[in-house]
Order: structure tokens, then sequence, then C-alpha cells
């Protein structure tokens, strides 16, 4: 993909009703659970992310037909068998697509490799190599844990496993392997991390047990194809929600949003912060809460985030970071780590570009103090690539005095490819 740079300048509020393209996580979902159900899933307002067509993709290369229809509607038929693949497995710039699959990978009865971009190279695998190696799996990586990955399925038994991080690609990889596997899966996790595999599971035909921070899946369980209406990106309508609660006169609807709520942190974090919110016509798709979300502008004090909310934020905390100065009181993250291994150093780039802008703040190991009450001036972002500090940061040029370019907009396709054109849509100037 080509690299361009796009240039934001500052608004004076946010206007219009929205709605967004599927969300990621729950279209990875699907799709990796239509492959291996019996019968043809189909699923409109798919998330439009090349992320999600990276799993697409992969699940095309294991044999399953793929079908987009005119309408977006995409349609796969399940494979009762998934072939071994001819070439390696291209996961692009997708962490999920890589964790997830590797879990379904782990049971099957061939070898295959898996890799993806320079910024998947460099991320963590033995959050996933540990546990399936524990199942039974042989799995070994390039250098150290880095992708590329080789995976020799086979048979797998159950294992009780608890994660040392909270990370829901790791559940979901241990949860898909259990489905493969003889007796009981269960895993742990220190804080709950977003539940849409269970849900999806479910949707799908299976069983699971929780308990607290535990959850456990029977092997041998066969899945039935669904249809389903994926519900638009919370994380993609985060940066919306931000902008728009930071300009008077603001007022911004966004329909048929995902609000499950190991998902919905950043609407108790904007109420808490001072924004006005209301939702209204909630539903539930296949164990999913959908709504409509209105927010408007309130003046914003500031919030610490730490612990359980850290995880539940994880997406949402480089447009948070980002918002920090239009505050009173400043925004501030701990316990965030993670953030360092995601598609860029998240905590690094917030940092470099929120003093670009001329802020002040504070960078630490697990996470940032951006102190409020600052003007920010326009400046050149750099993106790193990162979707998410591309998107954070166009919303903080809104409120600058001056224009920002954003350096690396394009990577906006990783997630949300019409975010762009959807923010001027809904920008006043
Ligand atoms: C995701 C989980 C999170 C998140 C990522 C999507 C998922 O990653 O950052 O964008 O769909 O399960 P971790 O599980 O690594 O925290």
């Amino acid at each position: 993909m080509e690299e361009f740079s796009l240039i934001i300048r500052p608004a004076k509020n946010v206007l219009g009703a929205l709605r967004l393209p599927g969300d990621k996580s729950i279209s990875h979902r699907y799709a990796m659970l239509a492959a291996i159900a019996r019968g043809t899933t189909r699923l409109r307002n798919f998330s439009t992310g090349a992320d999600c067509a990276s799993t697409v993709g992969c699940i095309h290369q294991l044999g399953c037909a793929v079908r987009k229809h005119p309408d977006g509607m995409l349609e796969i038929d399940g494979c009762e068998q998934l072939a071994a693949p001819a070439q390696s497995l291209d996961c692009g710039n997708s962490g999920s697509t890589m964790r997830m699959l590797s879990g379904i990978l782990a049971g099957q009865n061939f070898s295959c490799r898996l890799h993806g971009d320079e910024s998947l190279s460099r991320r963590p695998m033995a959050r996933i190599m540990t546990p399936l190696r524990l199942m039974g799996a042989e799995i070994t990586a390039a250098a150290g844990d880095r992708p590329p990955l080789e995976i020799h399925g086979g048979k797998l038994h159950g294992i009780g496993y608890t994660t040392p991080i909270s990370s829901a690609q790791v559940k979901s990889a241990i949860l898909f392997a259990g489905l493969f596997a003889t007796d009981e899966t269960s895993v742990e996790e220190p804080h709950r991390t977003r539940d849409h595999t269970e849900q999806a599971l479910r949707a799908f035909g299976a069983e699971l047990s929780r308990s607290r921070n535990r959850v456990s899946v029977r092997g041998g369980q066969k899945l039935t194809a669904i249809e389903a209406v994926v519900p638009g990106d919370i994380s993609s309508a985060a940066f919306f929600l931000c902008a728009s609660a930071l300009f008077p006169g603001s007022n911004l609807v966004i329909e048929n949003l995902l609000l499950n709520p190991t998902r919905a942190s950043l609407l108790d974090v904007l109420k808490i912060l001072g924004a006005r919110i209301s939702v209204i016509n909630l539903e539930e798709h296949h164990g999913e809460l959908v709504g409509t979300v209105k927010v408007e502008h309130g003046k914003l004090t500031g919030v610490t985030i730490e612990g359980a909310q850290s995880v539940a934020l994880i997406d949402e905390l480089p447009v948070l970071a980002a918002i920090g100065p239009y505050t009173r009181d400043g925004v501030e993250i701990r316990d965030a780590k993670e953030l360092r291994v995601k598609e860029s150093d998240r905590i690094a780039l917030v940092a470099r570009n929120l003093r670009a802008m001329g802020a002040e703040c504070e960078e630490r190991d697990d996470g940032l103090r951006v102190p409020g009450n600052q003007k920010l001036r326009g400046a050149e972002i750099d993106s790193g690539g990162d979707h998410r500090i591309a998107m954070a940061f166009a919303v903080a040029a809104l409120g600058a005095e001056g224009e920002s370019v954003i350096h690396g907009a394009e990577s906006a396709r990783i997630s949300f490819p019409e975010f762009f054109t959807m923010l001027e849509s809904v920008v006043e100037r």
C-alpha cells in the first residue's frame, strides 16, 4: 500500500449521524468459526478493514469457499476438514489473525506456516506458543518468539491454563484449540478481557462454562453456521465519540454500535470526564449488545485509567491520551505496558506526537501522564504506520491551532478505511 499524508484542519464541532462498518474483533471470530462450522455462514456489515481481509484470505487458503455479494454480504462455506495450505498463510498486519488462527491450526492434521508484515514480524508470539505447546502442538518461530511461525498440528489434549497477561487473543487461541482437544480446556486471566470468543462460540452452537475469570470448553463439539449482522466497531467509533466530546455544540449519533460491556468502557470514561452520553434502542444479537449512542460535549475534567480498565480500553487508550491536553485535569494511563507491543510502541508514539504538537507529557514504562489545560498547535504527525495512532492524532488535530499533517494516513485502512472520509462528513469548520 502506498504511503500518503493527509492535512487535518481545526474543527468548530462535530455534528451528524453515522453507521460504522462491523467490529473488527467480532468479524475475525465469525470468519474463523465459519471456516470450521457445518454449513454456510452469512455475514452482513463485515469489517471493511485490511486485518479482517487477512483472516478471510487465510481461511480461503485453508480451503474454504468465500463469496462476497454485491451488497457486501460475505458468505463462507465451512469445511468439515480444513486443507493444508499450499503456501505460507499471509496474516498481513493482523496480530489477531496470527494468534487466534494458530489455535485452530494447532488442532489440524497438517503443518503450515504463518507470516506477517514488518510490524507483525516484531510482535511476541510466546504468549500463544506456550499454551498451544502444552496442549500438544509443535510450534516454532523464526527468531525467539517472533513470526513467521511453523505449526505442526495434531492431537491435542485439554489443559487448565492461567495466562500471565490479560489478552483476549491468547484466551481465544486456547479456546479455539480446545475445540479440537480431548477432554476440557480452561483459561483463566488476571483481568477479564473482551468476551466475543465466548459469545461467538455459543452463537455457533458450542457450550462453554464460566466461573469468574475462568472459561472452559469441552473438546469435540461441532459448530453450525450462523447468519449475522456484525455490530458497528466501537473502537472505530471511539475517534468520533472523543472528537464529539471535545467541542461545544457537538452532537453525534452512532447507530448499530457494538455495546458489549467488555468493550464499552469508553462510554463510562467519557461520562466520568464530563461528556453527555445517552444510549437508546438496545438489542442483543448472538449474545452481543447493540444500540444507538448519542454524544454531546460537556466540560471535560480528568481521569486516571488503570488495572482492569486499562485492559478493557486497550485499543482506545491512544485516542484518550491524545485528547488529554484538552481536558481540565489531564489523562493518566497506568498498567498498559501491552501498548508497547501493539502494531507500534503506542506509548512512545503517543508521547512523541503530543510533544510535536507542543504538549507536555510524561512517558512511563507502563503508560503516560498527559497534563490537562494545554493548547496544542498543528504539527507533522508520525503515525509509525499504526492505524490507531493516525486516527487518534487526527482527532487531536481537530482541536489544535493551525493545520496538522498526518503521515502514514493510509494505515487507517487496517481497521477503518472509511475513517478520514467519514470524519470530514461530520466535522464542521
Ligand atoms: C483483540 C484483542 C486485543 C486488541 C486487539 C484485538 C481481539 O489484543 O488490542 O486489537 O480481537 O481479541 P490483546 O488480546 O493482545 O490484548
